[in-house]
């Protein structure tokens, strides 16, 4: 712990005057390397223990992890990161908290940081010498596949004179094995140096490789290998080692020795880090640009009881490089290739869905979403695999699919069908004895192994109407009739049981399942009728046409009898219940999402427009509370409702949200539960959640099917 514990005293000590703008927003957190459920390395910097938003003066901290505990202390674990420059013979620090034998580096004063969807960017001003472009890019391709596969980031560093004078300048990165494994438990930790077509790259890995190991309490991935690369040139020098070493070199010489520290040992003893520097020479007004990567390459990812048994499923990107370096080059050579594509699209398709605070939320989401998934399995086989992530370790979760549904929608509804196949595949090989649908593939990501006795998180209503709408869902987006012809067989067992349970529910969870347990849930009730009628469309599309006459019949009289039953008519305004006893309650009403999301029509306009005026009158600060029995709120959910609310009530939910973004007390990156008073986070583990691709469910009611065809199902299916 040491040089972090001098690392906090240090920071405590020094006031740290941040005159940094930021734009769009100041977000809790600011998304660094967040690329994989094993690669979520974050800035924190809410008030309760955070930066303030400058990268230098504090390290970042891996959030993907578990909740704020014994392990990780208050924070998420620490993943070390450094940055040191010299300038004109001066020290600085631009990353981190690097503290070398009790120095610490002057910190870089920080203009302003910016983020999209992809890419988050500090300026910095170094002794109004030079500015520094730092650039953190994860880069988010959804429609190109074998880019998408590989787990990497980018850090680009660019060096331009401040004041137009020439200056002397080397530049200084490393990361630590903290990477490998951020909680400090005694596993060694190995590392090697190579130079191959250009690249150089630190390897680094858990010595006793322990595969499909990812669980409580770290959630870091106990095998695999670490990359962290820059250009082999003549001007770049490198050293492993002792953090206090093998910086104190760079800080007295501003060059490394190109020597290697081969007494491989666990984290904390020593810190290992694996460091760059580079003579920059003499810059001007010219920039001079040096890029980094870090890869995490796992062969095997996924342990899978699907269609053929228990098997190890490889990384996506094993079909595309037979190497870890083969792929690490690539992505080091591709930096110009792909930045700023998705960013230019989710950008223009946000403002024109919400505007600019709808942009603010979007492109913080963004990553956190693919951030939480993997690409595994094959080109001719490829699956999707999801962490729960913070709430907990659980693999594919059903009502965590759901709402994080519309980022994958949107951006390419193929994905949707890799995240559902793993489900369909285990539950049609008979490996779950229940008529309804499984919550999750295993508790333990990466092991998928289902649950063959039928237990797991009971929440059966819930993941039925889920994986029918989801499904649908994608059918429609794409045209691929045969995934439900091929699916037709559970789809509609799972609707049997919402037949016979949806509209009047049993006392039990739903997805927000830290609510605790109700009977007659109204919005729970919505989501399994709508189900029904999702069936009903499948039945159509699917030539099975006494089942769509069938269900689109029970769909219209249920739906029927739940308007007598949810609809609080005395109220002013009226509104629907948050449960069908109590005329007292209310609650966001997101699942008539689904309506919507599949063209139904099921649901009167009279809900919607009842929905829309009643949610401003219960609005507090930072968003409306999800229902009566607190002042939280989900932001996945109320992005659910602005969705499908009247212009105003969505500019609303909209600028609520984007306005907790900018400041929220919490440090906690993205955390989807929230107190719509105090704006700060629950006390609870919702962190760095896949549920952030939630907040595209306005863009992902692009492609619905139309009012039009909308009426015409209706009418043709309703009995
Ligand atoms: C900083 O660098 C990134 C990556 O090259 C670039 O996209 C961005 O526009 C730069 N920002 C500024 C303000 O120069
Ligand atoms: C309609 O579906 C329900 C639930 O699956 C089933 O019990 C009933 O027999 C079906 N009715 C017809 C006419 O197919
Ligand atoms: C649920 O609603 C039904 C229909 O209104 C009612 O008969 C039943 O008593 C309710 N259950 C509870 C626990 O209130």
């Amino acid at each position: 712990m040491k040089s972090h514990l001098l690392a906090a005293a240090f920071a405590a000590l020094t006031t740290v005057v941040s005159g940094s703008t930021f734009s769009p927003a100041r977000p809790p957190a600011i998304p660094l390397a967040v690329k994989s459920p094993y690669m979520s390395t974050w800035l924190e910097v809410g008030s309760d223990g955070g930066s303030g938003g400058n990268l230098a003066g504090y390290w970042p901290r891996f959030w993907a992890g578990p909740q704020p505990g014994p392990v990780a202390g208050p924070n998420g674990a620490v993943t070390g990161w450094a940055g040191l420059v010299k300038v004109d013979g001066t020290s600085y620090t631009w990353m981190g908290a690097p503290v070398v034998n009790g120095v610490a580096p002057t910190l870089v004063s920080q203009d302003s940081f910016e983020y999209t969807s992809q890419r988050s960017t500090f300026i910095m001003n170094v002794a109004g010498k030079v500015t520094m472009n730092v650039t953190f890019i994860s880069p988010l391709t959804p429609t190109d596949l074998k880019r998408q596969s590989v787990i990497g980031t980018y850090l680009s560093v660019s060096v331009v004179s401040r004041d137009g004078a020439t200056h002397s300048v080397q530049l200084y990165a490393d990361t630590s094995a903290e990477w490998v494994n951020p909680t400090h438990n005694g596993d060694v930790v190995q590392w090697s140096y190579t130079v191959e077509n250009g690249v150089a790259s630190h390897k680094s890995f858990q010595q006793t490789q322990s595969e499909f190991n990812a669980d409580f309490p770290d959630d870091a991935a106990h095998w695999g290998n670490w990359y962290w690369s820059t250009a082999a040139s003549s001007s770049m020098t490198y050293q492993n080692g002792a953090d206090v070493t093998v910086r104190q070199n760079f800080l007295s010489n501003g060059v490394l020795p190109n020597t290697q520290d081969t007494n491989y040992r666990a984290i904390s003893n020593s810190w290992p880090v694996f460091a760059f520097a580079n003579a920059l020479g003499n810059v001007g007004t010219t920039p001079v640009k040096t890029l980094y990567t870090i890869v995490h390459a796992q062969t095997n990812a996924i342990y899978f009881d699907g269609a053929n048994g228990l098997t190890a499923v490889p990384s996506l990107w094993t079909s595309y490089w037979t190497t870890d370096l083969a792929m690490v080059e690539f992505f080091y050579g591709d930096f110009v290739n792909k930045v700023g594509a998705i960013d230019h699209t989710f950008a223009v398709d946000s403002l024109a869905a919400g505007g600019q605070d709808y942009l603010t939320i979007t492109s913080l989401s963004a990553r956190q979403a693919f951030g939480a998934v993997q690409l595994c399995g094959t080109t001719a086989k490829p699956y999707l695999f999801l962490k729960e992530i913070s709430s907990d370790g659980n693999i594919q979760t059903v009502d965590v699919l759901f709402p994080a549904m519309p980022i994958f929608l949107y951006s390419n509804p193929i994905l949707v069908k890799y995240l559902l196949d793993p489900l369909f595949e285990n539950q049609e090989a008979g490996n779950f004895p229940q008529t309804y649908s499984m919550h999750d593939l295993g508790p333990n990501y990466p092991r998928a192994i289902g649950h063959p006795t039928g237990d797991g998180e009971y929440m059966p209503l819930e993941e039925c109407g889920n994986m029918l709408i989801t499904t649908l869902a994608y059918a429609q987006r794409t045209g691929d009739t045969a995934y439900l012809t091929q699916h037709y067989k559970i789809l509609k067992q799972w609707t049997g049981y919402l037949v016979q349970e949806a509209l009047i529910p049993a006392n039990q969870l739903s997805t927000d399942d830290f609510q605790g347990q109700l009977a007659n849930q109204t919005n729970l009730a919505l989501k399994g009728i709508i189900g029904i009628q999702a069936m009903s469309v499948i039945a159509q599309k699917t030539g099975n046409t006494a089942d769509a006459t069938n269900f689109s019949s029970i769909a219209h009289s249920y739906i029927n009898q739940w308007q007598q039953m949810a609809v609080v008519t005395t109220a002013s305004p009226p509104h629907t219940n948050l449960d069908y006893q109590d005329s007292s309650s209310h609650g966001l009403l997101y699942n008539l999402y689904g309506d919507k999301l599949l063209g139904l029509n099921l649901v009167p306009q009279s809900i919607y427009d009842m929905q829309s005026t009643f949610y401003p009158t219960i609005a507090q600060t930072y968003g409306v509370p999800l229902d009566t029995r607190n002042v939280f709120t989900k932001s996945d959910w109320e992005m659910w409702v602005a969705a499908i609310s009247s212009a105003s009530t969505k500019t609303m939910f909209i600028s609520k949200l984007a306005n907790w973004i900018n400041t929220t007390p919490t440090n906690r990156a993205f955390t989807d539960l929230y107190n719509t008073q105090t704006g700060d986070f629950a006390d609870g583990p919702f962190i760095a959640r896949p549920v952030a691709g939630g907040h595209f469910a306005l863009l992902a009611l692009n492609g619905a099917p139309t009012a039009a065809s909308e009426k015409r199902e209706a009418k043709e299916f309703r009995a």
